[in-house]
C-alpha cells in the first residue's frame, strides 16, 4: 500500500452512528476499556475513532484546539489512555472550510491539522467531504484536494491510516488507492436493512448526496456489486460503519448485514453503543469465522453470482435474492445466499452456480474439477459436513439452500 498500512481491511470503532455529536473523553475511554473487556479488541477490533463535533475552533496560531468541556485533559491524554490499552486513536476532519457538523475543516490548513494530530498520537484519520468550496466534479479535483492531506500525514513520519469519506464522488475506486487506506463508496449508512427512502436512491451507479444520505443494508450492497473487483489489499472501499446492535434491524438483518460486510473486504466498525451490547449482538460482532473472512489475505470483493428479482414483493417493493461467492486465499469458496427481502425464501445453489469461472467464460474453475467432496462449513453454526461431488458438479441437486428470513444461515444438504 502507499504508506505501508491496510493490507487488510481496518477494524474498530466509531461512535458517530450510535452517539453523533456527543462525544466526550470518558466516552472513548469506557468504550476502549470496554472493547479489550468483552474480547473485542483482542478479535481485531483495535482502532477507536472519535467522529465529528469534538473541536473547539483554532487558536491564534492556526492550530485545532479541542473542545475543553468535551476533552478537559486534552487530546494527548486520550490518545495515552487509549494506546496503554494496546489500542489505536483515530480522529476526524473534512477536506472542506467547515466539517459535517459546521466545526473547521482542514482545508487549506492540511499541513497544521496532520502536524496537530500526530503532535497527539492520532494514529488514524477520517477525512470527510462537506464544504469543500465547490473542488469536485473531476477525479482529478477531488483526487488533488484529497491528495494534500495524504502529502501531509506522511510529511509527519507518523503511520497514520487515511480513511478517505467522500461518499463514492468522483470514481474513488478509480484512484483513491494510491493516497489512501480506504474511500468510502456510498452514502451515510441507515439503520435499515432494506427500506428504501426516497432521499437516497443509492441503488448501483446512482449514488446519493450529502444531506440525502439514508442508504440501507441494500442499497449498499447493491452499489457495491458495481464496484466489488475495485477494492484491494491497501485500497479499500468502506461500505460505511456497521449498524449492528443500534436496534433498526432483527438479529438475523444483523447477521446479514455483518456477513456482507466481511464478505466484501469492508472496514468493520463497530457502530454502536458498546457498553450497552446485548449478547446476543455481541456474538455477532465477535463471530471469528467470519472475522477471519474479513481479514484473509486474499482482500478482495465478493462477485455476485446471480440476482433475482421475486414476484410476490413485500409492501416496502422488496424481493430480491442473490448468491455471492469469494474465493479465499487458501483455495476455499465462500458462498453467500441473500434474501433481500421480508418473506420466507428458498434458495437453490448448484455446483454450477458457485464455481462457474466467469473469466474464462463458463468453464469450472479447477479447484470444483479435482475435488470429489467438498467440506461445508456454516460460519453461522459452526458445522462441518462432507457433501457429494458428484450432485454438486452436475448442477442437478440443490447443494446450498436457505429457507430462513433475511438471513444468511447455510443450511448444507
Ligand atoms: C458525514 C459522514 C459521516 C459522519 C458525519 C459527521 O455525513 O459521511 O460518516 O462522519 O459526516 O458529521
Amino acid at each position: 500500500s502507499y504508506n505501508g498500512l491496510g493490507l487488510v481491511p481496518q477494524m474498530g470503532w466509531d461512535n458517530w452512528n450510535s452517539f453523533g455529536c456527543n462525544v466526550n473523553e470518558s466516552l472513548l475511554l469506557q468504550t476502549a476499556k470496554a472493547m479489550a473487556d468483552y474480547g473485542l479488541r483482542d478479535l481485531g477490533y483495535n482502532y477507536v475513532v472519535l467522529d465529528d463535533c469534538w473541536s473547539q475552533g483554532r487558536n491564534s496560531s492556526g492550530y485545532l484546539v479541542e473542545n475543553p468541556i468535551k476533552f478537559p485533559n486534552g487530546m494527548k491524554h486520550v490518545a495515552d489512555q487509549i494506546h496503554a490499552l494496546g489500542m489505536k486513536f483515530g480522529m476526524y476532519s473534512s477536506a472542506g472550510i467547515l466539517t459535517c457538523g459546521r466545526y473547521p475543516g482542514s482545508l487549506g490548513y492540511e499541513q497544521k491539522d496532520a502536524d496537530v494530530f500526530a503532535s497527539w498520537g492520532v494514529d488514524y484519520l477520517k477525512y470527510d467531504n462537506c464544504f469543500n468550496m465547490g473542488q469536485s466534479g473531476t477525479p482529478k479535483i477531488s483526487f488533488d484536494r484529497y491528495n494534500v492531506m495524504s502529502q501531509a500525514l506522511n510529511k509527519t513520519g507518523r503511520p497514520i491510516w487515511y480513511s478517505m469519506c467522500n461518499w463514492g464522488d468522483d470514481n474513488p475506486f478509480d484512484w483513491a488507492y494510491s493516497i489512501a487506506n480506504s474511500y468510502r463508496m456510498s452514502g451515510d449508512i441507515y439503520d435499515s436493512f432494506n427500506r428504501p427512502d426516497s432521499r437516497c436512491p443509492c441503488d448501483e451507479a446512482i449514488g446519493c448526496q450529502w444531506p440525502g444520505f439514508h442508504c440501507s443494508v441494500m442499497n449498499i450492497l447493491n452499489k457495491m456489486a458495481a464496484i466489488q473487483a475495485r477494492t484491494m489489499s491497501g485500497g479499500f472501499a468502506d461500505m460505511d460503519m456497521l449498524e449492528v446492535g443500534n436496534g433498526g434491524q432483527d438479529d438475523n438483518e444483523y447477521v446479514t448485514h455483518f456477513s456482507l460486510w466481511a464478505l466484501m473486504s469492508s472496514p468493520l466498525l463497530i457502530g454502536t453503543n458498546v457498553l450497552t451490547l446485548t449478547p446476543a449482538n455481541l456474538a455477532i460482532y465477535s463471530n471469528p469465522a467470519v472475522i477471519a473472512l474479513n481479514q484473509d489475505p486474499s482482500a478482495g470483493g465478493g462477485i455476485r453470482k446471480w440476482r433475482y428479482s421475486v414476484e410476490d414483493k413485500d409492501e416496502f417493493g422488496q424481493g430480491e435474492i442473490s448468491l455471492w461467492t469469494r474465493q479465499m486465499q487458501n483455495g476455499d469458496t465462500v458462498i453467500a445466499l441473500i434474501n433481500g427481502g421480508n418473506s420466507t425464501r428458498t434458495m437453490n445453489a448448484t455446483a454450477k452456480d458457485i464455481f462457474l469461472d466467469q473469466a474464462t467464460a463458463g468453464t469450472f474453475m479447477p479447484a470444483a474439477e479435482l475435488k470429489e467432496t467438498w467440506d461445508v462449513y456454516d460460519l453461522w453454526a459452526n458445522r462441518l459436513s462432507t457433501t457429494e461431488a458428484a450432485a454438486l458438479i452436475n448442477g442437478t441437486a440443490p447443494t446450498i439452500t436457505s429457507a430462513s428470513n433475511s438471513t444468511t444461515r447455510y443450511n448444507a444438504t
